[in-house]
């Protein structure tokens, strides 16, 4: 056996779709990977799991690269669960933790993504791929486009965090700014792929990088000893890492390697400048309006308009979460406290779930006792921009001690 998927779904209509060709959308919404869960049962357990190495592959029965394939790989995975007793003390919680995601190989989660897609891209022919990024899923585009020795092509909104920029040209990707929104970016791909040949890696426009992020979920199970949290803030954009996370508690349900309970409540949080599915979860939509004006230094948040709304929306109810904004003006003072407490390099996305925490707990719907995880989606170094700092210039000759005590 070479690989245990069986086929591909359209996620809108559940129409049965052939494994092993590139894929798009479907019906112009997104595209699920199906396995054979008991096939994944008799070739694999979690002990048999626990003894590989600590890569995000580790879970390749899970995963839909054949098994006789060589994956495109930059060493990504598992980042930590850290337990944060010192933050979790200053909000009142006992049982607090940060996955943190600012350890992967470009400096964020959308490395999980870029390792499926990628490899799946090159096994199946591709030579050029392009997309359109808020910032770090070009960088780690280009990286692992660079790994495969494949042309990469970015398009980002002309004032996307500079480290976003640079991150492409590093990797010698074509990246290009544009004038308008990462829908603005997503339709030149769109226009383009006749025209240059480029095969379309967008968010949820092809069917792997969920089965990246979903890696995400299969970690925190293993970590906690296949178990899983009550509490999951997850900053939302495109949305493939909550609907990624809430596939791999399905599939690990189905395994029988978690207990049948009450998944986990996700609560999907974005910024006040952009909250197009705060919107239509609050107005009881399946589907969300584009968000006009969107505006927001958490630039990975600024997605006016996601191909997967309902994909989220659905798994956020199903979960008996909600969907949250958090202020803008917070952005960066969580930041410094969240990152000052624990040592770990808070992004502005992961400030903008501390807030909604906050609010979380004001309101009663997260208790002081449960079990929370907070994703930290990348590191905090990517966003000069978000916390402009100058440090107070000391003479080395006329050294004022009393400006150091402070
Ligand atoms: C740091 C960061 N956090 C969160 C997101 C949102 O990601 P998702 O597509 O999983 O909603 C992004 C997307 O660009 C990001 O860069």
């Amino acid at each position: 056996m070479n690989s245990t998927v069986t086929h591909l779904e359209g996620a809108i209509d559940g129409t049965r779709l052939p494994a092993g060709q590139l894929h798009g959308l479907h019906a112009g919404r997104p595209i699920w990977v199906r396995y054979d869960l008991d096939a994944v049962r008799r070739l694999v357990t979690p002990t048999m799991i626990a003894a590989r190495p600590p890569s995000l592959w580790r879970y390749r029965e899970l995963l839909p690269l054949p098994f006789n394939v060589e994956p495109v790989t930059l060493g990504e995975g598992m980042t930590p669960l850290l337990n944060c007793p010192r933050l979790g003390g200053q909000l009142g919680l006992s049982k607090l933790w940060v996955k943190d995601e600012s350890q992967l190989p470009t400096g964020a989660f959308k490395s999980r993504g870029m390792t499926a897609a990628i490899s799946m891209a090159k096994w199946l022919g591709v030579k050029r791929v392009a997309l359109p990024t808020a910032g770090n899923a070009g960088g780690a585009a280009a990286a692992y486009a660079a790994r495969a020795g494949m042309e990469c092509y970015v398009f980002m909104p002309t004032d996307t965090p500079v480290v976003n920029q640079f991150e492409p040209h590093l990797y010698g990707a074509k990246a290009f700014r544009v004038n308008g929104l990462i829908n603005d970016c997503g339709k030149i791909v769109k226009d383009g792929a006749e025209r240059m040949g480029w095969f379309d890696l967008s968010t949820l426009k092809e069917p792997y990088r969920i089965e990246g992020k979903k890696t995400m979920g299969l970690e925190v199970a293993e970590q906690l000893g296949w178990r899983l949290p009550d509490v999951i803030l997850y900053p939302t954009g495109g949305g493939t890492g909550l609907i990624g996370m809430a596939k791999a508690f399905h599939e690990l349900m189905e395994l029988g390697w978690i207990e049948r309970r009450p998944l986990p409540r996700f609560y999907s949080c974005q910024a006040e400048g952009c909250a197009p599915i705060v919107t239509a979860f609050n107005n009881g939509e399946r589907h969300a309006e584009l968000f006009p004006n969107a505006r927001t230094i958490a630039s990975g948040l600024r997605v006016p308009v996601a191909v997967g709304d309902f994909m989220i929306l659905d798994s956020i109810r199903a979960s008996g979460g909600k969907a949250l904004a958090g202020s803008e003006a917070k952005i960066a003072p969580w930041m410094v406290r969240a990152s000052t407490a624990e040592g770990i390099s808070i992004c502005p996305e992961t400030a903008v779930c501390f807030d909604v925490l906050e609010q979380l707990l004001a309101s009663g719907d997260v208790q002081h006792n449960e079990e929370i995880v907070v994703f930290n989606t990348g590191a905090a170094t990517k966003y000069l921009e978000a916390l402009p700092v100058e440090l107070p210039l000391l003479d080395k000759d006329h050294l004022d001690w009393g400006r150091i005590a402070g």
